[in-house]
């Protein structure tokens, strides 16, 4: 490779050590009911079956969202500043955020995800096909507290983009994962993280849609067990952190919609009465008892507009599908 050849630039923030990893599991764990987060899901098999999950006949979010993109994306290109910084919010393969180069024409992207490893494979591949675009990765777990750190905002500098606006690229539906105090908490920051650049910035995000029962549990529950094997693989990740022994096969994977909080928890069940080691503990679990892996809140369009204006944006556009599950929003900062 030539030394000419241009390189994503990487910042990896250090506020997740291993050690407080460790502390944040064994709380979890200690917890009744017991729970582990959801990014425990996304180890790099976990990674991979996700990408099946979003594959598969049940699994609408992901499809219905391209689709729109595909088919909205000229009209949302004509809302969005040209010229801006595109923020990839868990950007993973970047491949979502790729995809909006051509319209969008940023001036730089800065894809975030916790994940670094896959995202130094994902943006340096992105940059070769690329060459113009500055790129920066951040590693970074925003869920806790979404801001671009001195170093980020000095590299902007270097690159002549500290004054464009920003795009807040958020897809997939993953604030869903968020509960509503969480999600307006995050959505503020990403609204502060706009106000922060030029005007003109603003944040683009794909929300999923409360619908029946009927088409939501087949969604996190299918019938090929992929999305169970995914919710099973925590438990692996769990034990090459904690050096626990958990049994994958011990545990079924229960995939609920609750109408009253809209929304869907995912749970790993004991099969039986059952205890897990560690080096420095256990836990005992009942037979039938629960770890809480994931919520996947649904939205209705009217509340998602609501918390927006509520986060300080200004009224927001928004697209969907023929079926109306699915919206991409486009709420301006100011
Ligand atoms: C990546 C959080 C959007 O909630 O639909 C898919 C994760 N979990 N199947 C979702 C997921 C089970 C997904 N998000």
């Amino acid at each position: 490779m030539s030394l000419e050849t241009p390189q994503p630039h990487f910042i990896q923030l250090h506020q997740h050590d291993q050690q407080a990893v460790r502390a944040e599991l064994l709380t979890g764990l200690a917890q009744m009911p017991a729970r582990v987060a959801p990014k425990f899901l996304y180890d790099a098999l976990g990674s991979r079956l996700f990408d099946a999950i979003t594959e598969l006949a049940e699994y609408y979010p992901t499809r219905t969202e391209a689709l729109i993109f595909s088919q909205r994306g000229g009209d949302m290109a004509r809302c969005i500043a040209p010229g801006s910084v595109l923020i990839d919010l868990g950007a993973g393969s970047c491949a979502k955020a790729a995809r909006l180069f051509a319209p969008l024409q940023p001036a730089a992207y800065v894809a975030v995800d916790i994940s670094v490893d896959y995202l130094r494979a994902s943006l340096g591949a992105l940059q070769q096909r690329h060459l113009g675009l500055p790129m920066l990765g951040l590693g970074q777990d925003f869920s806790s507290e979404l801001a671009l750190p001195e170093a980020a905002l000095r590299w902007l500098s270097t690159q002549g983009a500290a004054a464009a606006p920003r795009t807040v690229f958020y897809p997939g539906s993953s604030i869903g994962n968020f509960t509503p105090p969480e999600a307006l908490k995050l959505l503020r920051q990403a609204h502060a993280l706009c106000v922060g650049g030029g005007s003109g910035g603003g944040l683009l995000i794909g929300v999923d849609r409360v619908k029946p029962k009927a088409v939501l549990e087949p969604a996190y529950d299918d019938a090929l067990g992929v999305t169970a094997a995914f919710n099973r693989n925590l438990l692996l990740h769990v034990n090459r952190v904690l050096g626990a022994n958990f049994d994958p096969a011990q545990w079924d994977h229960v995939a609920l919609f609750d109408e009253a909080q809209s929304r869907i928890e995912m749970h790993l069940q004991a099969r039986s009465a059952l205890a897990v080691q560690w080096p420095q503990g256990e836990r005992r679990f009942a037979a039938g008892e629960r770890i809480h892996t994931e919520n996947s809140y649904k939205w209705t369009p009217e509340a998602f507009a609501a918390l927006l204006s509520e986060a300080g944006f200004a009224p927001a556009t928004q697209w969907t599908d023929s079926q109306g599950w699915f919206s991409v929003f486009w709420a301006p900062a100011t």
